[in-house]
């Protein structure tokens, strides 16, 4: 079976990309699996990897731009070869001759993980690990994934939406508004990211709109939120083979940053910035609740393959909350979506199987 890893992307969570794609490509099964690398640069543009990059032990995969600019998929028909021809914004594409299987993007956030490369490998007729295009859509953006999980009964943080047309039109108003409806500390956020790029804890009035400007330079559209006291809980969620079958939620794990909240940095460059307890420290009623809802989350947004799901744990009111859904997770050896599977029974290698399996399905 022949899979194509593509890493990388056109997003602010690249570089958190490069690193997931290392432990996958390390990991996945080589006498089950080809694997054909394909970094993705900052600009959108694809490039097929060379055999160095499956032989690489760096933590970060390096994205060779000598390499042709490659046009996939496996059905070398017009309608594929020229989608990905588009995307790649390849003036005179050379044809990647090879075929593949099927596609495993590992890659987070915008033109990755919302639905967008997803609806180019529909079009192209090509399997993929994953969630579709809507659920990959609707779980990339905040806004719209809460209005769907409120729908569901969930429970979510209140939150107050800001388009960038509406802040340049009246600030003032939106001001006075978030002020009266969620107080402050809150927290500023992109709609669509992810990884904690763009987020802000705002304490005081003053610094309101200074954070909503930053946030405004990575999305059209930001949440505004009222801050509460948390614990950080996630699950790991997978889809069952037996499509019959409920979809499988793995044990509790709880992430507790050492840094005022759960930053970029704490995530990813402060080696101490959080520590992960897998299981988290709940009761027994918690952890199912946790579960249900996790579940509830995952068939909410309509997703398939796999999701990790996020939620508060108010500390005032012992409630939870859901946070986010991540439909393309942190995949290091040592993030925390392979990680709770590790802990209910399923190792980091069985896990990309299973997901290669999945989308054969
Ligand atoms: P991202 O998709 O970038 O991870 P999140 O919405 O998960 O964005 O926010 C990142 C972090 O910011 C969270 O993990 C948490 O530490 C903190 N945070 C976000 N919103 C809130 C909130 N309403 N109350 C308390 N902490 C929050
Ligand atoms: N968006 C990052 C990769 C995560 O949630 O794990
Ligand atoms: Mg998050």
């Amino acid at each position: 079976i022949r899979v194509a890893v593509l890493y990388g992307g056109r997003s602010g969570e690249h570089e958190v990309s490069l690193q997931s794609a290392a432990s996958v490509i390390r990991y996945l099964d080589k006498e089950k699996y080809e694997i054909i690398p394909i970094g993705i640069d900052k600009t959108g543009r694809w490039h097929l990897s060379g055999p160095e990059v499956l032989a690489s032990t760096t933590k970060a995969l390096p994205i060779y731009r000598n390499m042709p600019e490659v046009v996939m998929p496996s059905n070398p028909d017009a309608l594929s070869t020229g989608v990905v021809a588009l995307a790649s914004g390849a003036s005179t594409p050379t044809t990647f001759n090879g075929k593949f299987d099927v596609v495993f993007p590992v890659m987070h956030g915008t033109f990755s993980e919302d639905g967008t490369i997803q609806g180019l490998l529909e079009l192209a007729d090509v399997p993929y690990v994953g969630c579709g295009v809507l659920a990959s859509a609707v779980g990339m953006d905040k806004d719209i994934a809460k209005r769907v999980m409120r729908d569901a009964g969930l429970q979510v943080v209140p939150w107050v939406t800001v388009r960038n047309g509406e802040w340049a039109r009246n600030p003032s108003a939106l001001e006075a508004r978030i002020a009266k409806e969620l107080g402050f500390p809150c927290f500023v956020k992109p709609a669509n990211a992810g990884s904690s790029v763009g987020v802000h804890k705002v304490k005081t009035a003053d610094a309101l709109a200074a954070a909503i400007n930053d946030a405004l330079r990575y999305d059209t559209k930001i949440l505004v939120e009222k801050a509460i006291s948390v614990r950080e809980i996630e699950l790991s969620v997978l889809e069952n083979i037996q499509l019959s079958e409920e979809p499988l939620v793995s044990v509790v794990g709880e992430v507790t940053p050492t840094h005022e909240f759960y930053s970029y940095e704490a995530k990813y460059l402060d080696e101490n910035g959080a520590a992960l307890h897998i299981p988290a420290l709940l009761t027994p009623t918690q952890m199912k609740t946790a579960q249900d809802i996790a579940r509830c989350v995952f068939t909410a947004l309509e997703c398939e393959g796999l999701a990790r799901v996020d939620l508060f744990l108010d500390k005032e009111s012992g409630e939870f909350y859901v946070n986010e859904i991540n439909t393309l997770p942190g995949f290091t050896s040592i993030s925390m979506y392979p990680k709770l599977w590790e802990a209910s029974g399923i190792s980091y290698a069985d896990l990309l199987s299973k997901l290669v399996d999945l989308a054969l399905a």
